[in-house]
């Protein structure tokens, strides 16, 4: 893959990246069950540390990371409505992750999207086991 490419898909990533940690860090704020908004509050944590990670990729690449993002949807108000926003998003990530390792064709930022899909499919585990729970 060409590198123009390469970061062009990796901004991509690092936008989704940032736009979940925003929702889910306003979505711990507004949640009232407390084990939810934990669990949602330190995945949020997680998804800053993947922007971190993609960021290093992208400058290594001589890139800029793109502070970016689409108007941020939470999904609701309400717990369900948070949770499956937020299990929706993490669908898409491990779709796209699935996706880019096949095609990216550099063994680093394969190693990094590999290591981000499998907390990404963690991270789905989590809410779905808070969303069962309701
Ligand atoms: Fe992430
Ligand atoms: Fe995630």
């Amino acid at each position: 893959m060409e590198k123009d490419d390469l970061i062009r898909i990796l901004n991509e990533d690092f936008m989704r990246e940032l736009e979940a940690t925003l929702i889910y860090a306003r979505n711990s704020f507004i949640m009232k069950q407390c084990e939810s908004s934990r669990v949602t509050e330190a995945i949020a944590v997680d998804e800053m540390r993947h922007m971190w990670w993609l960021a290093d990729l992208i400058t290594k690449r001589g890139g800029t990371p793109t502070m970016e993002h689409k108007e941020l949807d939470f999904g609701g108000d309400d717990l369900r409505q948070m949770l499956e926003k937020q299990i929706s998003l993490e669908t898409d990530g491990i779709e796209k992750y699935k996706k880019q390792i096949e095609i990216v064709g550099d063994t680093e930022v394969a190693g990094v999207m590999k290591h981000i899909l499998d907390e990404e499919k963690r991270h789905r585990k989590e809410f779905r086991i808070r969303l069962q729970e309701i």
